[in-house]
């Protein structure tokens, strides 16, 4: 039952990706939460414009530009976070990267790189740095994006697929290898949410807007915040005794 107090009361949480879509959303949402949050993402300007907003709403921020296939880049905004909060306590490591699903032989290597490199590496990246920082104070926990297409082929291409397949893999591993050391890790398998991502993938195959929605059993896509309030709880106490799960976060395509 929930106590009525702040699920992230008094955490410093990092998010990556947060200049737009469920990285934005979960930002505001752990802001309000009660967290200091430090925000990740590659466009400064759009990154900068939510830190303000969430500043002028009373919440503690910091926005730190850099790109998660850089592990310079990763290290630079988790030391700015230590510096600025003295702590680290979870992470939302929400970047991704997805092109329109195109059949394995006509896709370019450079789409299975940089797909590998955003998704997979990126996670990587962040955990390797963030869970020094988690073992200094006893703990923590992280929260890695997946989606439908980790845990099934789901059209949207081979390289993604295997990306997000990889993502759950790291979240396994990690969770088991720090268990004993109090980091809880878990991943999001998220189903179709209405995002930049998903509106470039419209832009350039709209035949598959009906299939998005019809995917899943509430027969619609998610808005970000709903996947964002996911990722809360899981970086909250109050799935303490939650760890190594790929939760789907859906509408059910999952299940059906
Ligand atoms: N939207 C969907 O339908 C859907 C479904 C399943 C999974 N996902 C996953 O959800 C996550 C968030 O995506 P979204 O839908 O909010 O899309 P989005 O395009 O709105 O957001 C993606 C964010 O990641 C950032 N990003 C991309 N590459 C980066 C890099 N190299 N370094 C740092 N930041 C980088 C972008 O700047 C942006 O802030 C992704 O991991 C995506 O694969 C989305």
């Amino acid at each position: 039952m929930s106590s009525g107090q702040s699920m992230l009361k008094d955490r410093v949480a990092m998010i990556t990706g947060a200049s737009s879509g469920i990285g934005a959303a979960a930002a505001r949402l752990f802001a309000e939460e009660g967290a200091a949050v430090v925000l990740m993402a590659r466009r400064e300007e759009q990154l900068g414009a939510l830190a303000d907003d969430i500043a002028a709403s009373g919440g503690r921020v910091l926005a730190v530009p850099g790109d998660v296939t850089s592990a310079a880049d990763v290290e630079r905004v988790v030391g700015a976070a230590l510096k600025e909060f003295g702590r680290l306590d979870c992470s939302f490591n929400n970047a991704g990267y997805a092109t329109v699903g195109t059949a394995l032989h006509e896709t370019d290597a450079g789409v299975y790189d940089r797909t590998m490199d955003v998704n997979v590496r990126g996670v990587w990246n962040c955990m390797h740095h963030q869970i020094p920082a988690m073992l200094e104070r006893g703990g923590g926990t992280i929260v890695n994006t997946s989606s439908v297409a980790g845990i099934r082929a789901s059209g949207a291409g081979a390289a993604y697929v295997a990306a997000k397949h990889a993502v759950i893999g790291l979240t396994r591993a990690a969770a088991a290898e720090y268990g004993e050391r109090g980091i809880r890790v878990n991943a999001l398998v998220v189903g179709s949410t209405r995002t930049e991502m998903m509106e470039e993938v419209l832009r350039k195959a709209p035949e598959l807007e009906e299939r998005f929605a019809a995917d899943a059993i509430q027969k619609r896509v998610a808005a970000p915040v709903e996947v964002a309030q996911a990722a809360a709880w899981l970086c909250s106490d109050r799935s303490s005794f939650v760890t190594g799960a790929a939760m789907p976060v859906d509408g059910g395509a999952t299940a059906a």
